[in-house]
């Protein structure tokens, strides 16, 4: 059977740090009993002592969400811990999410710590945070430049939090700044080098400022985690998370590489883009990977030639496997006689040449002055005719 990777999703607590995205606590709970239908396996549903909103987010999906676990951010912070388990309470499976920095940078300029203050903060964090829940997550923040700063440190932080009873290990690349194949042997290291890191699952958890957040967290899956954190759109702080659809899709599309299973629904997946972009205002890019408008859409001829005759030419993902109705040929002034002719006969209309070699030309010449030739204009054009 093949492995599982967890999916942790951060929509409502990473996510929701985008610039400029507030969400109510209706809408909150709105996209949380999305995710749990989706069929993702934990939800972050806020930092409860960042703000009342927050405590009543995650103590609301806690009370509403049976099916996952609910999930609540702390720093490593005695009160934090403490409020983030009141909020948990009512769940079904609850997890505390604890940590602290590990990179020079947050050692020195952020915590102002030694690297041994540091680890025994986050082994007294975990400690009190399983006094609480059994399920304790934890993170060590900007792990990828801290793994390039001092591997040896973090065997030791992550040996050290195993010991003191975390059950998932978090190594964010929280400042998006690895490489696929360095954040894939960051794992594979961790798990190899630490006694006793049978003891948990890892975790990925990327930003995307170089545009790598999909692919560093498919080289983490490669290097063995086995939980991978990402936000629906991949939205989030600065350029955003990892985003869900992508790395679900990529593991699916690639199962001959990865050879791995998620349980997400994935003819779901283009629904749940569209409710997140509607309750947060952050559009999706119409050439967006797997949910953009033109994802399954077809323009140049050649392509629309290729398509037309076998989808699988130029498509990888069927629509429908996404939720999506089918794959869409574009008019425009690239498109050929075939792609005119496909959609003249789905409109009801079948030319019999020359008929259609003139309505071609007139096509040709319209679509110069549009960017899109639409249905009703090919409706005046066969008019016309
Ligand atoms: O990016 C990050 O490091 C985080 C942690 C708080 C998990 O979001
Ligand atoms: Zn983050």
């Amino acid at each position: 059977m093949a492995d599982r990777v967890q999916v942790f999703d951060t929509t409502l607590r990473d996510g929701e740090q985008s610039p400029g995205v507030r969400l109510s606590m209706s809408q909150k709970l709105e996209i949380g009993r999305m995710l749990e239908d989706l069929g993702v396996n934990v939800i972050e549903a806020g930092f409860p002592i960042s703000s009342p909103g927050d405590f009543e987010s995650v103590n609301t999906l806690s009370k509403e969400l049976r099916n996952v676990t609910v999930c609540g951010l702390t720093r490593a912070v005695a009160k934090d811990i403490e409020c983030a388990a009141d909020a948990l309470k009512p769940a079904a499976r609850p997890r505390i999410h604890t940590g602290l920095g590990v990179s020079n940078s947050h050692l020195d300029h952020k915590l102002k710590m030694t690297k041994e203050q540091a680890l025994e903060k986050g082994v007294a964090a975990v400690k009190l945070a399983r006094s609480f829940v059994d399920d304790v997550e934890y993170f060590m923040e900007d792990s990828g430049r801290g793994y390039l700063d001092h591997p040896e440190y973090l065997y030791q932080v992550v040996e050290a939090v195993i010991g003191a009873g975390a059950t998932v290990i978090n190594m964010p690349d929280t400042t998006g700044y690895m490489f696929p194949t360095e954040y894939r042997d960051f794992f594979a290291n961790v798990i190899a080098n630490v006694p006793n890191s049978d003891k948990a699952t890892f975790s990925c958890h990327c930003h995307n400022d170089l545009g790598m957040a999909t692919a560093n967290t498919l080289g983490g899956v490669i290097g063995g985690a086995r939980q991978v954190e990402v936000t629906v759109n991949g939205i989030g702080e600065r350029a955003g998370n990892t985003s869900l659809e992508e790395v679900v899709m990529a593991l699916h599309i690639r199962d001959d590489l990865f050879q791995v299973e998620t349980s997400i629904k994935t003819e779901k997946l283009l629904a749940a883009s569209r409710m997140v972009a509607n309750l947060t205002g952050m559009i999706v890019q119409r050439n967006k990977a797997v949910v953009g408008a033109n994802a399954y859409a077809h323009s140049s001829g050649i392509h629309q030639d290729g398509v037309l005759k076998e989808r699988t030419t130029y498509e990888i993902i069927a629509p429908e496997l996404v939720g999506a109705e089918k794959s869409e040929i574009i008019l425009t002034a690239r498109s050929g006689r075939h792609g005119l002719r496909h959609r003249l006969h789905e409109l009801g209309f079948n030319f019999p040449e020359p008929r259609f070699e003139e309505l071609y030309d007139r096509f040709l010449t319209l679509a110069d002055t549009k960017s899109e030739v639409m249905d009703d204009d090919l409706r005046e054009l066969v008019e016309a005719n």
